[in-house]
């Protein structure tokens, strides 16, 4: 056999195995998405990528900008599955999706909308829907319409959409989204919290709001352009922590507090999961990462004074204002799980008063209002 018939041979295996492991896991239960994914071969649409790659359960970044930082990728096959079985494209939907990327999720959506159902993907990048738009064509993918905008303005040219769905993570759902949505339609997009935390969500119109039917957890590279919001990540003497605006003032206060050193304590170890909670609790809370760290830790930095404090297992780690120390060793002591799964959210319009609720995250667009079942009220 010639060395191309063997690689091809063993992408077919590993595309088999990916989609297994998909549905072994849990991620995939819906048999139509199954068949989707059998469909498509990831390949196609990472070129130059090797099929243990392509087959890996992994988001694989496809474009950086000139600082290094990822714009682009195909985003992780067991995120991709959870979002389509939230997202539930049935034959002769239209849909919008809104990051279009490699053309791979949108050739998905395309295979579970079947014949009569159509597609838009939007990105922002002529460079990046121009190859899609190769990809798609190169797997014989027809009804995807490839167009190059903001996405967070929809597509009005081609709506009303029966789904839409965000690749791309955003802090408020894009009016445009639910405005083009037809009626019984729902919308997909994962949405930041706060300190860096993001839930995918499944929105359904309910009078005038939008409530949640579904909500996991999930990683993606931010919306660009005039609607990416104010988060970021700050760095100072060997932390990165992620902050959702006031990034100079973040900074500032990072490396103020961190020049005298930092102190360190037991601590009462928080059980798993506490992290949600606090960063909903605490406008103070931020995600820190310690220099090298790829998982977060919970953390609180203020400003004024100038103040951080990490918990890191059973040891409290702090800097500058005493009283930050003092406020999470508190929260860690009251601490209680918060596993996003329990979370209810409504995404309502602006009003004076806010409408009632444990949680409510103030955007330009909405409010974010967040709640738990009363049983897990601790
Ligand atoms: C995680 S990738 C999408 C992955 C893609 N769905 C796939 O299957 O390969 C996120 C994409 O969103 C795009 N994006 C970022 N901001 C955008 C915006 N305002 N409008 C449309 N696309 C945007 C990026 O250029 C990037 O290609």
């Amino acid at each position: 056999m010639r060395a191309r018939d063997v690689r091809a041979r063993d992408a077919r295996r590993l595309h088999r195995e990916l989609v297994d492991q998909l549905v072994g896991s849990g991620a995939i239960t819906d048999p139509r998405v199954e068949e989707a994914f059998r469909a498509v071969p990831r390949q196609v649409f990472l070129p130059g990528v090797p099929a243990e790659r392509a087959y890996a359960d992994e988001a694989i970044v496809t474009r950086r900008d000139a600082q290094g930082r990822p714009i682009s990728s195909s985003s992780q096959p067991t995120i991709m599955a959870l979002m389509l079985g939230q997202l539930g494209v049935r034959p002769g939907h239209r849909v919008l999706e809104v990051g279009a990327g490699t053309g791979y999720h949108a050739a998905l959506l395309a295979r579970l909308a079947l014949h009569d159902g159509r597609v838009t993907t939007v990105d922002l990048d002529r460079e990046i829907t121009a190859e899609a738009q190769r990809r798609l064509r190169d797997a014989g993918v027809r009804g995807v319409r490839v167009r190059t905008g903001d996405g967070w303005d929809g597509w009005p040219a081609d709506a009303p959409f029966d789904r839409v769905i965000a690749t791309v993570g955003v802090d408020d759902v894009a009016p445009a989204w639910a405005a083009q949505l037809a009626p019984g339609g729902r919308i997909v997009a994962p949405l930041w919290l706060r300190g860096g935390f993001q839930i995918t969500v499944a929105l359904e119109p309910r009078d005038d709001c939008l409530v949640a039917t579904s909500v996991l957890g999930c990683g993606f590279m931010r919306l660009r352009g005039p609607h990416a919001g104010l988060a970021a990540y700050v760095d100072a003497r060997g932390w990165t922590v992620s902050v959702d605006d006031g990034e100079a003032e973040a900074a500032r206060a990072l490396d103020a507090a961190l020049a005298g050193g930092l102190r360190e304590e037991p601590v009462a170890r928080p059980p798993q999961h506490w992290e949600l909670r606090l960063l909903l609790d605490e406008p103070d809370a931020v995600a820190a990462f310690p220099r090298g760290a790829t998982c977060s830790l919970p953390a609180l930095l203020t400003s004024d004074p100038a103040g951080f404090a990490v918990v890191d297992g059973a040891t409290l780690r702090s800097a500058g204002a005493p009283e930050v120390a003092a406020r999470l060793r508190a929260a860690a002591a009251r601490a209680a799980p918060l596993t996003v799964d329990r979370l209810r959210l409504r995404v309502a319009p602006h009003a004076d008063p806010a409408p009632a609720a444990r949680w409510v995250l103030v955007r330009r667009d909405h409010v974010l209002l967040l709640d738990e079942p009363e049983a897990e009220h601790q």
